[in-house]
């Protein structure tokens, strides 16, 4: 680049650093002059959101208390109103108040919006951080089409409880996955700036610990030590932050006896505080109102003095901020200064978007049509629902060969179960549009897969105690060389408020299945489920097991693929199996006790249960393939780890099988004596890699300080040197090679 060129390209760097610190300065400009234009009342009314589900669509009434509330410039968002026309409508109404301050409009936009990709979990088992990206970023371009600003996702909360039905909102039980999970939803639903109309605001949610509610009951309270906080639930929220989300929700949860609304300590100290944090708080659904019989506040009006105070900047639908700021104000409760820190926040956000140069930039009903109708979406939504399915199991036919993939022809195929021509069911919890005709159900992917329709008997229902269909689902049986049973929960089974104190397959299912098994013929078990399920017959008698979660709007079509081999199954659990709920909470990532189980013939006086093993029914990162892999020629730069320095390990992986296939190599750690005592290992690396039949690659991991790194006793994040334990493998259960390294005193 010639001496002149580089000139032009600097000034051009630096026009555009002026030009963005200006306009940067200009928002925060802005935002001051209009502040200083707002009456008390209008301040608060940009602390309230409404739903507004009602206020749109046939039937609809324009006369309601909303529509004056927002006329008058009393509102500052709305969730549940959702389509461009009907989005417009509204800020037609906000935009005849006195300063026209556009409403924000939200949604929780989870897995999709007209084109349903898995459910979050599901996503988390695909290990695959490009794909999930995508995934948000389509159901923003969708979302935003309809004029949505705001999704109430990514939820990033640490689940290590299979009772708790928000499992499947998540991204599972460790905190590294879920921290890098967390990262590529906000970037996929914001890009890396605000301010396009594809780009929708992202919500960092439920601040805090609301997956570890007591005995899996959802709201319940949650009760943990700093230690735990800072170490296992906090980190996704902090790489949500450093990701710029632009929202953070609270969550209906008492923390150690304090509700996360009006908890200080979480919302002004960390986050704001220590982390800096510039976007706004807005609370979950009533939450503020909700500390009244939590027993925190006596009113409502004490319960908005202990909401704002806290930092909770946005009122979901409890009404507390709109009935009781403005008088607490006028009594000099509450200092003008916490309001104003408030609605700075939320107008920021509003003109980062650009609503205020344009208020209907994301309510285009041609644009709408357009993009809610691309097939390119579809496209990767089956992209993606076949890296989420993870193989459990793959048994022996009779001639020896594995049971999957099934042949395409010259095997007659019996679909069985209540799940085999589901369609709601497929797409899970938290489906904000009205129809799911759309979905392909596995019938239907069968079907288009093999070119005729397979055999098909519902046999039972999902839940309840009918087994009349058992007859019809046998006569299928007697004709068919292999059975495929499409089990499972319904939708409304996870999700929320749908805790569960037994997460067996319900109904009549199991029955079901052994009477397909009794037929003797080979049984292969599709699950569908938005968490892990109990199925330890089913690991014992299926002759194959493929977990499917709920596979979204090309379900069908991804199980096919996988079903017949056209996609290799490449999905890792991201959260462990309990055999029973007796053993909850089991995960992979626990501290060692004086007494482990070294052999499990010996437990007497051992930490061990007397009628079950202490391991899950499946782990943390298990998954099968249709391809075999081996590790082998473990290298290490150097084995000392000086203070900032930095070790690398590098082994080969072979692809052993005739077919491509993917693996997800994980790299776990363990520090082998410290001042905390820390977990038996710790996901702190994975890479999912591609190999061809017979090919072998060389994989690097580096390890350095920070992968070292704990919260010690005094909440410090340290690294203490000593010896530390390496291990590589295709499974936290399943290490196949394991080294020692050193970090040496603080050189
Ligand atoms: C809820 C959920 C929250 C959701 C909000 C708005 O009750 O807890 O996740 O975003 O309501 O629907």
């Amino acid at each position: 680049m010639g001496f002149l060129h580089k000139i032009f390209v600097a000034s051009g760097f630096l026009l555009i650093g002026l030009t963005t610190n200006a306009q940067k300065k200009s928002i925060s400009q802005q935002v001051d002059s209009l502040l200083q234009l707002m009456t008390l009342e209008e301040k608060v009314g940009q602390l309230n959101q409404y739903t507004g589900r009602e206020l749109t669509g046939p039937g609809s009434d324009k006369n309601t208390n909303k529509i004056k509330d927002i006329r008058a410039g009393l509102v500052g968002s709305m969730l549940n109103v959702k389509g461009a026309r009907e989005t417009r409508e509204i800020q037609e109404a906000a935009l005849q108040s006195r300063l026209k301050i556009p409403l924000l409009f939200s949604l929780d936009v989870i897995h999709g919006y007209k084109t349903i990709f898995p459910v979050p979990l599901a996503e988390a088992a695909s290990w695959d951080l490009d794909a999930i990206g995508l995934s948000a970023r389509i159901a923003a371009r969708e979302a935003s089409a309809s004029g949505i600003h705001w999704t109430f996702a990514p939820m990033v909360d640490i689940a290590r409880d299979p009772r708790w039905g928000r499992v499947m909102e998540g991204a599972g039980e460790d905190t590294y996955l879920g921290s890098l999970i967390a990262r590529a939803r906000v970037l996929g639903f914001q890009t890396n700036k605000l301010g396009g109309t594809d780009a929708i605001m992202a919500c960092a949610k439920h601040f805090a610990a609301y997956g570890a509610a007591i005995a899996g009951r959802d709201y319940n309270a949650v009760d943990m030590s700093d230690q735990m906080l800072w170490e296992t639930y906090l980190p996704p929220f902090k790489a949500a932050a450093d990701a710029g989300v632009a929202t953070f929700m609270n969550s209906f949860n008492t923390l150690n006896g304090i509700p996360a609304t009006g908890n200080k300590y979480l919302q002004r100290d960390i986050l704001k505080g220590k982390w800096n944090y510039r976007g706004f708080v807005v609370s979950d659904w009533g939450s503020i109102g909700e500390m009244l019989p939590q027993g925190f506040a006596k009113d409502q009006s004490d319960a908005a003095f202990k909401a704002i105070t806290a930092g909770s900047d946005m009122d979901m639908e409890s009404r507390a901020y709109k009935g009781s700021l403005v008088q607490l104000v006028k009594d000099g409760k509450v200092a003008v200064t916490l309001i104003n820190d408030a609605v700075k926040r939320i107008l920021y956000k509003k003109f980062e978007l650009g609503l205020f140069s344009d208020p209907y930039k994301f309510s285009d009903t041609t644009r709408e049509l357009s993009v809610l109708n691309d097939p390119q979406s579809r496209v990767e939504a089956r992209n993606m629902a076949r890296k989420t399915l993870v193989l459990l199991k793959n048994g022996k036919s009779v001639t020896g060969s594995s049971i999957l993939p099934l042949q395409k022809s010259g095997q007659k195929i019996a679909l069985i179960g209540p799940l085999g021509k589901a369609t709601r069911d497929l797409e899970g919890g938290w489906i904000v549009k009205t129809d799911s005709n759309n979905v392909v159900t596995i019938f239907e992917g069968i079907r288009n897969k093999i070119g005729t329709g397979p055999l098909y008997a519902k046999g039972t229902d999902i839940a309840g105690n009918a087994v009349t269909g058992f007859n019809d689902a046998l006569a299928a049986a007697k004709e068919a060389d292999v059975i495929v049973l499409a089990i499972g929960e319904s939708w409304d089974m996870s999700g929320e408020a749908k805790s569960r104190t037994s997460i067996d397959i319900p109904g009549q299912q199991m029955a079901l299945f052994r009477a397909m098994k009794a037929t003797g013929k080979p049984v292969v078990a599709v699950v569908l489920a938005g968490r892990p399920l109990t199925i330890n017959e089913l690991a014992d008698s299926a002759d194959a097991i493929v977990y499917a979660w709920f596979p979204g709007t090309e379900g069908g079509n991804a199980i096919a693929d996988v079903l017949f081999g056209d996609y290799n199954p490449s999905g890792k659990l991201p959260i462990s199996f309990p055999r029973n709920t007796g053993q909850i909470p089991v995960y992979y990532n626990h501290n060692n006790t004086g007494r482990p189980v070294t052999n499990p013939k010996n437990i007497i006086y051992k930490s061990a249960y007397i009628d079950a093993p202490n391991t899950p029914l499946y782990a943390f990162g298990y998954g099968l393939s249709y391809s075999n892999f081996s590790y082998s020629d473990l290298k290490l730069s150097n084995t000392d780890l000086s203070k900032n320095g930095k070790i690398v390990l590098s082994f080969t992986l072979t692809n052993t099988s005739k077919r491509a296939g993917e693996e997800v190599v994980q790299l776990y750690l363990r520090d082998l004596v410290s001042s905390v005592v820390r977990p038996v290992k710790e996901l702190k690396d994975f890479k999912k890699i591609m190999l061809a039949p017979g090919e072998s690659r060389a994989v690097d991991f580096t390890v350095d300080r920070e992968k070292l790194s704990f919260y010690n006793q005094q909440l410090e994040w340290v690294a203490e040197p000593g010896e530390f334990e390496i291990m590589i493998g295709t499974s936290s259960d399943n290490i196949l090679l394991s080294t020692k390294i050193n970090l040496t005193a603080n050189k």
